[in-house]
């Protein structure tokens, strides 16, 4: 180790894009011979990369930001933030307001700027602010320092157009981009020449790979040259969108040898009134008939989901349908959100009219039932001998491993 070497800390929070955006930004600063360190009261440079998806993580960035303060005045330290809050006026100007310790604010378009903006704000002492409105940029190397030697995030496309009514991504990430496929199969040989086994290709929408771009390739294909890759074992992908899950994805998937059987597919409400609300273009039969065809053509299919509860105008009826696809699908996990009304987005403006009280049995309900779902689940491996590939030793109890089989 290198003691002269400056020290940096990234606070990442929300998905696994902006994991891989910090990812990125690691390799940069390797570059730049910073070193990293787990604790921030030693970083000379720290960044937060910020999720904007719901309030509570608003919240909690604002929060953790105010406590910076203190340590940087105890030891002096460039506090940079990024991410997708960054993309949002109102943040900016409530940063440059409230915050002005911060001295370096960017997006989630202009992530290769780093190192320049870096030195622009070296140079002059003073906050530099660079956030860029539209995802004009490419960068076709995407080195990226990985948390593990094993496996490794590779976006394949950046941004959203579907405009769900209650989410601010379109706002945030932009429009749809997808990049090459040559590119991201060339990517993804380098990185199982470097002993990469498991890849998790990245996308808002997974589905509507390369056709804002009208490319030739759908995500089907990519698919089939990704699992012809010599040495990949395994590939996984999120996230599918269940308005264009194509056949020909079903079936590449059903005869694939290395793509995992694991599929996310948001649900967000079961009711078909609210999913028009919501913009989602698909109904409650149309979504359980995706999941039986899914599950006739793979048995051993894995389904998890995001659900929201509490949508603008949502009645027990509503809610009630929501419990009766879960009922029916057997969702091996789910990841369950209390509505969250953002700033820009349509769902924004409408009453939402429904007690918190309500709101909340509805939540710990949902809750419970995904629990009985999982636990079964679980239970089908009581006894089994399964392959998993190891990511170390687990959190809970440090004498064992811990690992996911596919
Ligand atoms: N409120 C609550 N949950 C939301 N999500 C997206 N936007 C909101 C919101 N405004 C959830 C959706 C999405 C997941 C990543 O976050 O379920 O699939
Ligand atoms: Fe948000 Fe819908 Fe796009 Fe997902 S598909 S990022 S929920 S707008």
């Amino acid at each position: 180790m290198n003691f002269m070497n400056k020290k940096y800390h990234i606070i990442t929070y929300g998905c696994q894009m902006n994991e891989s955006d910090s990812e990125r930004l690691a390799y940069m600063l390797d570059k730049m011979d910073y070193e990293y360190t787990d604790e921030i009261k030693n970083a000379d440079i720290l960044i937060m990369n910020t999720c904007s998806v719901r309030e509570n993580a608003d919240d909690r960035f604002f929060g953790n930001l105010g406590r910076m303060k203190n340590i940087k005045k105890e030891n002096d330290m460039i506090i940079a933030v990024c991410g997708c809050m960054m993309q949002q006026e109102h943040i900016v100007q409530a940063i440059k307001k409230t915050y002005p310790f911060v001295d370096l604010v960017f997006g989630t378009h202009n992530i290769e700027q780093f190192p320049a903006l870096l030195k622009r704000y070296k140079n002059s002492l003073k906050t530099v602010v660079e956030v860029l409105d539209d995802n004009t940029l490419s960068d076709p190397a995407r080195q990226a320092r990985r948390k593990y030697p094993f496996k490794a995030f590779v976006p394949i496309m950046s941004g959203c157009n579907n405009f769900c009514t209650y989410c601010v991504v379109p706002y945030t990430r932009g429009r749809e981009k997808s990049r090459r496929a040559e590119e991201i199969v060339r990517e993804i040989e380098s990185l199982v020449e470097d002993g990469v086994k498991e890849v998790m290709l990245l996308g808002q929408n997974v589905n509507s790979y390369g056709i804002a771009d009208k490319m030739d390739v759908s995500f089907a294909q990519l698919l089939r040259s990704i699992d012809r890759i010599d040495g990949i074992e395994r590939i996984r992908f999120m996230t599918s969108h269940p308005k264009d899950f194509s056949d020909e994805l079903i079936e590449v998937m059903s005869n694939s040898r290395h793509i995992c059987k694991h599929l996310h597919l948001p649900l967000q409400s079961g009711s078909s009134r609210i999913l028009k609300l919501m913009n989602r273009h698909y109904d409650k039969s149309s979504y359980l008939a995706l999941t039986e065809r899914i599950k006739a053509a793979v048995p051993e299919i894995n389904l998890s989901t995001d659900i929201i509860v509490g949508f603008p105008s949502e009645t027990e009826e509503d809610f009630n349908h929501t419990l009766d696809v879960v009922e029916r699908v057997r969702y091996d996990s789910a990841f369950t959100f209390m509505y969250s009304p953002r700033k820009g987005t349509k769902a924004y403006e409408m009453p939402i009219d429904i007690e918190e009280a309500a709101i909340k049995r509805r939540f710990n309900r949902l809750l419970e039932l995904q629990q009985e779902n999982c636990a079964q689940s679980n239970a089908r491996f009581i006894g089994k001998t399964v392959s998993v590939l190891t990511e170390g030793k687990s959190k809970n109890n440090p004498s064992l491993l811990t690992g996911r089989t596919d």
